[in-house]
């Protein structure tokens, strides 16, 4: 797979344009932090960790369109770019990625052009972290994983919704580099359809086998027993363990548990708000045409009311291990979500299987 978003060597950002996948692979290259802003509103970018990597560019674009000529004109214009990336709330990458480029700047010292600069350094390290988190989620989920595992996953938590190789993309990806022979059940993940136009397409240009079921027919798939356990991503993943992630995933949750299967959650450290409680995490609501229209046409009638959130919410009870970068918290809680921090050394939460 090619990279989400990258930094081009000419000081522009070239990402590919989600919302035209999987019918044709487009990239737009771009020098400015409000077309960044407008590329994760409209979800050409998309997928927690990507949209983090993003609007780390975007602050860095925002720096070199500022042409700040001190480090107080630099800080008015990247806090006011920072407002304006923020366009979407639930994911925690993206204020986690704009606080980090403020925080840095904050603390640099030099000329404005110094600390463009220096922030761009930063913006490409944001970036190539992810990369490396992803690899470390592969490897920390390796010892859950089966030879001949088929995986049920949700949404894109693929190469796509990350910088490059995904969250759920790694672990589906280096089981089957280890076995050869795990297989995928994706669910379309109505309505934006990023299961289907997604995560098909990605797994599907890896040669993995890869099934593409409607969300309605994960009771079913259960049941049948076609699946060996659920990796889902995750947008914002709470200290007590509450796992937000795209609409459907709650659901898919409570079946697993239904039918003994297991329920991991794959993320980068980076998506952990160890601040935010369960009741005041906010969920996007979305345009209600989205749940109205199909392929530009009404399936529906026109005012038809809708209700359209984005995210839900999945308590604890229900995972059974996060995978992270640092390691993997099985039956997640507050104190083992708390000992994943506490730990310098990556992977020191030990991996082990579950129930
Ligand atoms: O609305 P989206 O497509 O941005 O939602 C994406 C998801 O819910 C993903 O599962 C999540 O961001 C994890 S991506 C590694």
């Amino acid at each position: 797979m090619f990279r989400t978003i990258e930094w081009l060597d000419d000081g522009r950002v070239q990402f590919v344009d989600q919302t035209r996948l999987p019918l044709e692979i487009k990239f737009i290259v771009t020098t400015s932090h409000e077309r960044i802003a407008d590329a994760i509103r409209a979800m050409e970018i998309r997928g927690a960790p990507a949209i983090g990597a993003a609007a780390g560019m975007g602050m860095a674009l925002a720096a070199v369109e500022s042409n700040a000529q001190t480090k107080d004109e630099l800080l008015r214009h990247l806090e006011r770019a920072a407002r304006t990336l923020n366009t979407r709330p639930t994911a925690v990458n993206l204020t986690w990625a704009t606080d980090r480029m403020l925080k840095a700047a904050r603390g640099l010292d030099g000329t404005a052009s110094e600390i463009m600069s220096a922030l761009i350094d930063e913006a490409k390290e944001i970036a190539e972290e992810d990369v490396r988190m992803c690899k470390r989620i592969g490897e920390n989920a390796l010892p859950l994983i089966r030879s001949g595992w088929t995986i049920q996953t949700i949404c894109n938590a693929g190469s796509l919704a990350t910088v490059h190789l995904g969250t759920v993309g790694a672990v589906v990806r280096m089981a089957y580099e280890k076995y050869s022979n795990i297989k995928v059940y994706a669910a379309e993940t109505r309505p934006r359809q990023q299961g289907a136009r997604l995560t098909v397409f990605e797994f599907m240009q890896d040669g993995i086998d890869t099934t593409l079921i409607t969300d309605g027919m994960i009771g079913t798939v259960f049941r049948e027993k076609r699946v060996d356990c659920c990796v889902v991503g995750a947008d914002r993943i709470l200290r007590t363990g509450h796992v937000t992630n795209k609409i459907g995933t709650y659901t898919m949750a409570i079946v697993a548990k239904h039918h003994r299967i297991p329920f991991y959650v794959a993320a980068p450290t980076s998506t952990i708000d160890m601040a935010t409680r369960p009741e005041d995490v906010v969920i996007e609501e979305r345009h209600p045409d989205e749940v109205r229209i199909i392929n530009g046409q009404y399936v529906t009638v026109p005012t038809a009311k809708v209700y359209n959130p984005g995210f839900d919410i999945t308590p604890p009870s229900l995972i059974s291990a996060i995978i992270t970068d640092r390691g993997v918290v099985r039956r997640p809680n507050e104190e083992r979500m708390k000992q994943l921090f506490d730990s310098s050394a990556p992977g020191r939460v030990k991996a082990s299987s579950c129930d």
